[in-house]
């Protein structure tokens, strides 16, 4: 048996097809939603998301700013950037991107970002509205998943989930999300006993943790969904050997392009025992963005609407 593939670039593709009718809406009430994004120092990681946000709000054609400042910048500074956004009338969504370099407060920033103009759902008032079933904004990569699952048709009410990672980002709002959607969700981490044996009740397993290839087969029930949400990029070929079966074509990536990306589920394992799961590159990656000009679009039409 060879699992589904759930293709995240169709998804987006769909997902952005129906956001461009709705901005197109907006437009001829004069409206173009903006997105500021903020980027403090030179993460390459961090340079790369954010290039690729503001190129699909060119995309789209939403406003769109790119706001860099240097990595030596204080908290206090980058919290008169925040609030400067806070003010103009052309910003409907605020993005700062994670993470902030360690001497700056990030708790303090993320606090200072105008709830309305919230599009990662980061602020207290957001997240509280999340536990609460009330969300207006809801963090994207969360969101994404769940608009892959919906538009796949897997059934959630009553399903399994087990969600494993705990980040303020993913894990927790992914749990919630699925709670709302009446699922039986169990969270799991680095301290779970018998991890394996929790991830095997799962009929939805999502894999949050940050760690390459660190769900295998036996955390995988056979037929299960799999959604992988890690993001991890190999740069030697011991990492490779380690985290692939069949490394004769990651060797060959490697040796090409300088680095291998994986995720946080082995995809050789996934592919023969999952009944559907999501690929690294290509799966929940696309849908994080789409959320994101989304979230843009809903954070437009709601501070227009109060
Ligand atoms: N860094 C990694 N993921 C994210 C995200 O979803 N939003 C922001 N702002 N930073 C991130």
């Amino acid at each position: 048996m060879s699992a589904t593939t759930l293709d995240g670039l169709k998804i987006r593709d769909e997902i952005q097809a129906e956001l461009a009718g709705e901005i197109a809406a907006l437009k001829a009430r004069g409206i173009t939603p903006g997105l500021a994004a903020v980027l403090v120092g030179e993460n390459p990681a961090s340079q790369i998301y954010v290039r690729s946000k503001v190129k699909a709000c060119e995309s789209l054609g939403l406003y769109s700013e790119k706001i860099e400042r240097p990595a030596t910048m204080t908290t206090v500074e980058l919290l008169a950037v925040v609030e400067t956004l806070n003010q103009r009338d052309k910003i409907d969504g605020i993005l700062v991107q994670l993470p902030l370099p360690p001497q700056i407060d990030t708790r303090r920033i993320l606090e200072a970002v105008d709830p309305t103009k919230d599009v990662d759902g980061f602020h207290p008032t957001n997240v509280g509205r999340l536990v609460a079933g009330r969300a207006n904004l809801v963090p994207c990569t969360p969101a994404g998943i769940m608009e892959m699952l919906r538009r796949y048709q897997i059934p959630i009410a009553g399903a399994r989930a087990v969600v494993v990672g705990r980040s303020d980002i993913v894990g927790k709002p992914m749990a919630l999300l699925l709670l709302h959607q009446h699922a039986t969700v169990t969270i799991c981490h680095s301290r779970t006993r018998d991890l394996p044996g929790v991830a095997r009740e799962a009929d939805i397993l999502v894999a949050a943790m940050g760690r390459p290839a660190f769900v295998t087969g036996d955390f995988i029930r056979p037929g299960a969904t799999v959604i992988d949400v890690g993001m991890n990029r190999l740069v030697s070929s011991e990492e490779v050997e380690r985290a692939f079966h069949d490394t004769a074509e990651p060797l060959r990536k490697l040796e090409s392009k300088g680095s291998v990306l994986i995720g946080d589920v082995q995809p050789e394992d996934a592919r023969d025992r999952a009944g559907a799961y999501t690929p690294v590159p290509g799966g929940v990656g696309p849908l994080t963005i789409a959320m994101l000009m989304s979230n843009t679009v809903r954070a437009a039409r709601l501070r227009r609407s109060k």
